[in-house]
């Protein structure tokens, strides 16, 4: 998920129990072309990464996916490309990329050919079920996937202008299921054990993509593996021990410091006044917000975010909350 998966949050994801994880997307003219070394940090990975991770890229030509995909191959990070077919979002869309390919299937099956052949890596393509109940795209972009030698489609059940809320349509799934040859991914609106199961029995999909839900709650990973059902809701930990919640916001924060550390090093153009420990503030603070959810002292935080400039500002910020639910919980009635 663009602004949010960086390698902090996708080892965060990996060492919570999920088996694979997506870099945030990036565009394969920034890769190739102008030979953007910004798009490039956008595919930086942590070690621990490696043997999960798939490279998420969004594109029109598929030329241009072809160099771009046998870059990516040459760093040997990645065990797949993910083509984005998909993205609503207007700065991407006006260049005929993300879900404006659902309408050119023709386009889909030359970007996956282009990209499987370059790469030698299984191509996989992430797209909706269409424009609107009088346009489903998703069948034919189904067969351009599997006529270009695609490894896997994952389908958002929903439709382009619902964004990323709203109703899912498990029933297309399902018969996208039915008329598939390769293996199915569902995703959308799966944010607990229970969702989940019911979108995995509905539609007989092979696996699982968990978008939101996961964000500030990387414990929904291990809890759908295992079918306990303790979430409530998106990113809500109200119901896990404080030390748990701790323990895991200093562990997403240290490998952001680790993160920030290897980028402004390899990068220095990227944060030129910045000091690896205050990039790594600021990255974290993206997910303080979503941390917080469903905890009294969110507010908390949130009032101080912008003056989280330093590791030891964020912790103070995290203790502040924490503080104000373990209070809450010491009045709460059993
Ligand atoms: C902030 C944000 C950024 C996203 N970025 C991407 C992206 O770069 N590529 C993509 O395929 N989907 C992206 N998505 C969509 C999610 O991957 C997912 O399809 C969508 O949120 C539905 O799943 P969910 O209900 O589990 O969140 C993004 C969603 C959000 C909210």
């Amino acid at each position: 998920m663009a602004g949010f998966t960086n390698a902090p949050t996708r080892a965060m994801a990996l060492r919570f129990g999920a088996s694979v994880v997506y870099t945030e997307m990036a565009g394969v003219e920034g890769l190739v072309h102008e030979h953007s070394r910004l798009t490039w940090q956008l595919l930086e990975t942590l070690p621990e990464e490696n043997g999960h991770v798939i490279a998420h890229l969004y594109g029109r030509e598929p030329e241009h996916f072809a160099r771009a995909a046998e870059a990516v191959a040459a760093t040997g990070r990645f065990i797949g490309i993910d083509v984005n077919a998909g993205c609503p979002v207007p700065k991407v869309t006006q260049w005929g990329a993300g879900s404006a390919l659902m309408r050119e299937p023709g386009r889909i099956r030359d970007i996956v050919a282009a990209t499987r052949k370059a790469s030698g890596l299984p191509v996989s393509v992430k797209t909706r079920l269409g424009f609107g109940e009088g346009e489903i795209t998703a069948f034919d972009v189904l067969h351009a996937v599997e006529d270009g030698g695609g490894a896997a489609l994952s389908i958002h059940a929903r439709f382009k202008p619902q964004g990323h809320a709203g109703p899912t349509r498990l029933d297309l799934v399902a018969q996208l299921r039915e008329r598939a040859s390769i293996p199915l991914l569902g995703n959308g609106g799966v944010n607990d054990s229970a969702s989940a199961k019911r979108f995995a029995e509905t539609t007989g999909v092979a696996g699982l993509l968990i978008g939101q839900a996961s964000i500030g709650h990387p414990w929904v990973f291990g809890e759908i593996a295992e079918g306990r059902s303790f979430a409530q809701g998106e990113g809500h930990s109200s119901y896990l021990p404080l030390e748990e919640i701790r323990r895991a916001w200093l562990e997403h924060l240290d490998l952001e410091l680790c993160f920030a550390e290897a980028i402004v090093a390899k990068y220095p153009e990227s944060a030129p006044k910045l000091l690896p420990e205050e990039v790594a503030a600021i990255r974290f603070r993206v997910h303080l917000f979503r941390y917080g959810a469903g905890l009294r002292g969110a507010g908390y935080m949130r009032g101080r975010m912008s003056a989280l400039n330093t590791p030891e500002e964020c912790i103070r910020a995290l203790d502040g909350c924490l503080e104000c639910e373990r209070r809450y919980r010491a009045r709460r009635p059993i």
